[in-house]
């Protein structure tokens, strides 16, 4: 694991727009994508850079089930908001939350990985050390799959929704075995929120229970991290 500690998240956008460059300058055509506030500042330098990705793919994290993608709450709409509108792909698939025939939709978004190899994945990092919507517990060779939400992930998404009750309770997910296939991983962290769930991804046992912490095993894991995330690191 590469661990690049940064001053802040604007910083940490411009490290994050460096592996992209990094990544297009090395034939990267297929790219996984996150949501969530943690990658807002890199997707802000990508947006103001020259990155040219109407040759290339896209293929999103996750989704809410039950959200289409007009609600502003759905990651399609986030997608939209902070990247696509201004830096539109080829071709971009994310889960579709309002497919609720599991079975299908899970096929669907394995035949789109399998057919479209990753060469960076974006991942951000939940506070109980999820990945993706994968929560603790899920197994490390998992395909996408339909995740119900712990607690913890359902309280720390409310503030983006009006209340906890509107969030949703679900949520299809690429699985840990298909983000592990990726040829490189950016993992972005900000925060004292952060800290405990990065401490266990870098330095704890690997172990299901603590879901970030399969990336130890991956041959080619960079991580950004601002100091309050990187605080409780014993090896700096
Ligand atoms: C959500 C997303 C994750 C994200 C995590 C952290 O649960 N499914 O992909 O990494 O939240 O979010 P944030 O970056 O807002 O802290």
């Amino acid at each position: 694991m590469k661990i690049i500690i940064v001053k802040d998240p604007i910083d940490g956008g411009k490290q994050g727009l460096k592996r992209f460059q990094k990544a297009k300058a090395n034939g990267a055509k297929v790219f996984g994508l996150a949501t969530g506030s943690t990658p807002i500042t890199t997707y802000k330098e990508i947006c103001k850079s020259d990155l040219d990705f109407s040759d290339d793919v896209s293929i999103n994290l996750d989704e809410y089930v039950g959200l289409s993608a007009d609600n502003p709450q759905s990651y399609h709409y986030y997608m939209q908001e902070h990247l696509f509108s201004y830096k539109p792909f080829k071709h971009s698939y994310i889960p579709d939350g309002t497919n609720l025939n599991t079975e299908n939709e899970i096929k669907r978004y394995n035949q789109i990985i399998a057919d479209n190899p990753i060469d960076l994945q974006l991942l951000g990092l939940g506070r109980n050390g999820h990945i993706g919507f994968n929560e603790p517990g899920t197994p490390f060779d998992s395909k996408t799959n339909r995740i119900k939400l712990t607690q913890s992930t359902i309280d720390a998404n409310a503030r983006f929704f009006d209340n906890e009750n509107e969030v949703p309770k679900e949520a299809y997910s690429m699985g840990i075995g298909l983000i592990m296939k990726a040829k490189h991983i950016l993992l972005e962290a900000y925060g004292k929120q952060k800290a405990q769930a990065v401490k266990a991804m870098v330095e704890g046992p690997i172990t299901t229970d603590v879901p970030a912490s399969v990336l130890q095993n991956h041959p080619d894991v960079t991580i950004i991290l601002d100091k309050l995330a990187a605080s409780l690191l014993e090896k700096k």
